[in-house]
This record gives structure tokens, C-alpha cells and sequence, in this order.
């Protein structure tokens, strides 16, 4: 997949967006304004989006809801990577230093609460405010239930896959379903083609975040953020997960997990473990199912040059570096 070809296929609702974005976050408070301007200038993939505008292309034509909800959509996850970060204790992003690092989680959590704010009034200006409202609102309580259960399980270390696959559902998938749908909702697309965007959205998020969950075991990787991270949290991931399968002594390994705080040797000793005994391979195939499941998805939709890119999207999260 090219970004550049996305975006050319994508044209005045791709501009629009940006523009959206940009000019909903001033503010006369200088320093806010100042943060908001380095933060839209190191902007990531903005793949979501990407997602919910070639979901509206494919489904019917662009309309001014239409780039609302991509604004919104991306505005709150930028607003989730702000608290995610001072959640995480993370040092850096998009190859940059945190907004936590530099300034503290003060100040990134009420930056990430005004663009949480702004993101929401887009949605509440649209003429699909009723349905948008609903689906937004049910994406940030699956995020924070999401986040919740990821802690209650790091204490214990107890993740089981099932766990798992529910904590990425809310922390991500979520919010993928939800930009398509926004996406299909924005064109008016019949219920069918709603429901297939949805779930389009929910395997890929899936099949992203387990993609970064493998990522975070592999070193000098180009993701611009730091890796075996999770550990460090006492986070059970897919890699891990995939390893203790049929794994003869599960409760030495999750105690290590538990005690790695104080043995960061560990760190490297289950990174060895889930490499020597299989995870990433496994976690690779569970990611590549997903992956499967939401091009399967996309035979509900007519054929388009907006079909082709979302399928293209879903092939190039199996093989992305970054
Ligand atoms: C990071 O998302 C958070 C996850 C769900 C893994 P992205 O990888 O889409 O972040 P940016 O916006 O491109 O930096
Ligand atoms: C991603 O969480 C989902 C969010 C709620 C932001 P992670 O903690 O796994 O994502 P990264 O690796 O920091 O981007
Ligand atoms: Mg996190
Ligand atoms: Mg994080």
C-alpha cells in the first residue's frame, strides 16, 4: 500500500479532513496552542481516517459528515495516545519524545482531554449526530474498559487468550469499527453494508494491535516508540501468550512476569522464551486470520478503486514495519 496513492484517491475529503482537524484546535491559551501545533505537525499514519474515507468512497460519495467523522475519529485517538502514554510510562512516540516526557502527565492529559472535547463536537455538529453520538460513546467506555482490564490482569498475570483478545477489542479494535461504520453511516449505506464495514474495521484493529504487540518484541524496529515495554508493564501479549501454549510450567513464566520489576533481567530472559518457543509465530498467525476475516468482509461491497485500497490496507497491516 502507497499513503500517496491513498491520499490521491481520497482528494478534497482527504484535505478537508486536515483542515478540520487544524482549525478546531485553537486556542488564545499560547501554550496549548503551541503543543497543538507540534503534535499536528508530527502526526502519525492517520490511518483511521484513511479507513472510514475509503469505506464512505466505497459505499457512496463523500459528504461534509462525511470528513467530520474523520477528524473526530483521529482527534480522539491522538487523545487516547496522550493518556495511553502517561498510562504507559512511554518516553517516546512517532520517534519523538513523549507529550508526558517533555511536559509532564499534567499537562498530557488535559491535552488530550481538549482534543477528546474538540473530536466530540464535530460529531455532535453532523447531521447524523443520534446514531454518530451512539457509537462514539460506546468506543470511549469500551477504551477505558478496555485499559481497566488490562491493569486488573497485569497485576496478577493472569491474561488468558481470551482475555486478551477482549482488552484489544476495546483498547483498538473499537475504534477502528467505529470509523468504519462512521464512515458507512456518513453515506447513508444500507444496514448490511454498515454491518460489513463494522466488522471490516473490528478484524483489522485486531489484526493492528497484534501486530504491535509483536512489535514490542523486536528490537531496532523503525516504529519510533519503545519496545519490550509491555513486560516492563506486566502485560500479557500474543507473542507470550502464543509461547505458554502447551508450555509445561505456565505459573513459573507468569510469576516472572509478576516479579519483573524487581528483576528486570527477566525482561530478556522472556523475551528469549517467547522467541525461542514460538510466540511470534503464532501471534503472526492468529494476526494473519484477522487479516482474512476482514478482507472476507469487503465481498459484500461492489466493486471500486476505494474497495481495492481497503483491501490493499488489510494486506499491508501483515507485512507493515511501522
Ligand atoms: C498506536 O496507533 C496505538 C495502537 C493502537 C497500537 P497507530 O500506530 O495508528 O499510531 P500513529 O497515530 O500512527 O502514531
Ligand atoms: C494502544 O495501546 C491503544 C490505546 C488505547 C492508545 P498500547 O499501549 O498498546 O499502544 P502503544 O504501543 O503505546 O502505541
Ligand atoms: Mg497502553
Ligand atoms: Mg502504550
Amino acid at each position: 500500500m502507497n499513503r500517496d496513492d491513498v491520499i490521491r484517491l481520497l482528494g478534497k475529503s482527504w484535505d478537508e479532513f486536515g483542515r478540520l482537524v487544524a482549525g478546531s484546535l485553537h486556542s488564545d491559551i499560547e501554550l496549548l496552542e503551541q503543543v497543538n501545533a507540534s503534535l499536528i505537525a508530527n502526526s502519525g499514519k492517520q490511518l483511521r481516517p484513511m479507513l472510514l474515507l475509503l469505506i464512505a468512497g466505497a459505499l457512496g460519495e463523500a459528504n461534509s459528515d462525511t470528513s467530520r467523522y474523520a477528524a473526530a475519529v483521529e482527534m480522539l485517538h491522538n487523545a487516547t495516545l496522550m493518556h495511553d502514554d502517561v498510562a504507559d510510562r512511554s518516553s517516546t512516540r512517532r520517534g519523538q519524545p513523549t507529550l508526558c516526557a517533555l511536559m509532564g502527565p499534567s499537562a498530557a492529559v488535559l491535552v488530550g482531554d481538549f482534543w477528546l472535547s474538540k473530536a466530540m463536537a464535530h460529531v455532535v455538529d453532523s447531521k447524523h449526530r443520534d446514531g454518530a453520538i451512539k457509537l462514539f460513546s460506546n468506543t470511549l467506555s469500551q477504551l477505558a474498559e478496555g485499559e481497566m482490564l488490562q491493569l486488573q490482569k497485569a497485576e496478577w498475570a493472569d491474561t488468558t487468550e481470551e482475555d486478551y483478545l477482549r482488552i484489544i477489542y476495546c483498547k483498538t479494535a473499537s475504534l477502528f469499527e467505529t470509523a468504519c461504520r462512521v464512515g458507512a453511516l456518513s453515506v447513508d449505506a444500507d444496514q448490511r453494508l454498515c454491518e460489513a464495514a463494522g466488522h471490516y474495521g473490528r478484524a483489522l484493529g485486531m489484526a493492528f494491535q497484534i501486530r504491535d504487540d509483536i512489535f514490542d518484541y523486536t528490537e531496532g524496529s523503525e516504529i519510533g516508540k519503545p519496545v519490550g515495554l509491555d513486560l516492563k508493564e506486566h502485560k500479557i501479549t500474543l507473542p507470550l501468550l502464543g509461547a505458554l501454549r502447551g508450555y509445561s510450567d505456565q505459573g513459573a513464566i507468569r510469576a516472572m512476569v509478576r516479579d519483573i520489576t524487581s528483576h528486570p533481567e527477566y525482561c530478556t530472559q522472556l523475551r528469549d522464551f517467547v522467541i525461542s518457543n514460538g510466540g511470534i509465530e503464532y501471534a503472526t498467525s492468529r494476526l494473519e486470520f484477522f487479516v482474512s476475516k476482514a478482507i472476507e468482509e469487503l465481498d459484500a461491497f461492489a466493486p471500486t478503486a476505494h474497495k481495492d485500497m481497503l483491501n490493499a490496507i488489510a494486506k499491508y497491516n501483515a507485512i507493515r514495519t511501522k
